[in-house]
């Protein structure tokens, strides 16, 4: 046998066995935005869980917060004809794909994993369109969070604030200290995140279910909307200057360095704080939003999956979403992530305090009516009522000119979208 024969010899046993071991495993495609030092972890772990199962997992990750670009980026590949195995989708848009056609049932996999009993039905319902389950649920994202550096605060010589009218005295002592009362970034869904914890503090619970998930036009248009965005425009005086398109990490670095007191945001920025080796309530403080620690802002991650025809890829797609409902990633993704599993009946034995404090109040606030859906990040209304609120607040935010009232014009129009 010569030298050439030889080599293609064990070419052929090569590619017998790359062909035997792509039996069983294949590959999946996971479109997501996950991409700070927090997220970056969080999503290694669902990564590495897969690759555990002698899957191949290809990245598709879409940066910028909040999924915006993501979900841009999504649009244009289903729409080609070329969508990824997974993506992450949220909230009503999981109906409105599935209303598209494109989404797998993953009944299968839910019923021979009893997803029904391990999960809050006000989370199996977001999962399900016509009563089947068309995503796997990752965690759950407490969105009312106020995130402050206590050496800024002792430096100041003020207390974190509990309610708005503090909030405005401890920003003022900041300022007066050098230091950046708000940590603010530049998208418009960090606005919009401000905005809505504002809308929660000043408004309470029952304003928040009226004028952002059942945009009733009244309440939108009423005296307590006008405070809400008076007190929204307040907040933008703490602000820096160099806030304009600043990421929602780097505004977390500000209060992780002490640059800035505090920072209006979910706990994904948590990630941010234990990803830099930082401690709760040590080197920085979880606190509920100013006004709203009776209440509960909910924001759930999860994973659609996209029909395929190819038999290994749909192996590893449920693979996946076994995977992400298991007891191990649940923990591991949310001790990295900032969030609590969405699985019921968890140990919270390794999860810090505002994790632990998160997960009481999850269950409390749904006996008492006050676990809402965060309208800024996907959970309470439909994509393009969303997005066109989003804007307008946005814009009043940015503007020098537009008058609360005049604000409150537009977010009534533009909550008629569909
Ligand atoms: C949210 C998402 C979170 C988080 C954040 C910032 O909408 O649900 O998982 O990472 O955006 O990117």
């Amino acid at each position: 046998m010569n030298r050439i024969s030889k080599n293609s010899l064990r070419a052929v046993a090569l590619a017998c066995a790359t062909l035997a071991a792509s039996a069983q495993a294949g590959e999946v495609e996971v479109l997501h935005w996950w991409t700070s030092g927090g997220e970056a972890k969080a999503v290694g772990s669902l990564k590495a869980t897969l690759q555990a199962k002698g899957h191949t997992w290809k990245d598709f990750a879409v940066a910028g917060g909040g999924g915006d670009s993501a979900m841009t980026v999504l649009k244009s590949r289903v729409v080609s004809g070329n969508a990824p195995a997974a993506a992450q989708i949220k909230g009503p848009s999981l109906q409105e794909w599935a209303a598209e056609g494109v989404l797998a049932n993953m009944d299968d996999v839910a019923k021979a994993e009893q997803w029904d009993s391990l999960l809050p039905k006000v989370v199996s319902d977001i999962m399900k369109y016509k009563g089947n389950y068309i995503a796997a649920p990752v965690n759950v994202h407490r969105v009312n969070w106020l995130w402050a550096n206590p050496e800024a605060f002792k430096k100041a010589g003020t207390k974190v604030p509990t309610n708005w009218d503090e909030f405005f005295v401890a920003a003022e002592a900041l300022k007066k200290a050098g230091i950046v009362p708000v940590a603010h970034g530049g998208q418009n869904w960090q606005d919009f995140t401000t905005f809505e914890a504002v809308a929660l503090g000043v408004g309470g619970t029952e304003f928040y279910k009226k004028a952002l998930v059942q945009l009733d036009p009244a309440t939108i248009s009423s005296p307590t909307m006008e405070k809400v965005l008076t007190t929204f425009k307040k907040v933008k005086d703490y602000t820096d200057k160099n806030a304009p398109g600043r990421d929602w990490n780097l505004a977390t670095a500000m209060v992780i360095k002490g640059e800035a007191g505090m920072q209006i945001m979910g706990d994904w920025a948590k990630g941010e704080f234990v990803a830099a080796g930082k401690v709760p309530g040590k080197d920085f403080v979880c606190v509920a939003a100013p006004g709203t620690a009776k209440a509960y802002t909910f924001n759930i991650d999860s994973f659609a999956l996209f029909n395929q025809r190819d038999a290994e890829k749909t192996k590893a797609r449920k693979d996946l979403a076994v995977a992400i409902m298991s007891t191990e990633f649940q923990e591991t993704f949310s001790l990295n992530k900032g969030s609590i599993p969405v699985r019921l009946n968890m140990k919270m034995d390794k999860f810090d305090d505002c994790a632990k404090a998160s997960s009481a109040d999850f269950v409390a606030t749904a006996k008492t009516g006050a676990l809402v859906p965060s309208i800024a990040h996907g959970m309470a209304v439909n994509s393009a009522a969303e997005g066109a609120i989003k804007d307008a607040v946005s814009q009043y935010w940015n503007s020098d000119k537009m008058s609360a009232k005049d604000a409150m014009g537009k977010i009534a129009l533009a909550a008629k979208t569909r």
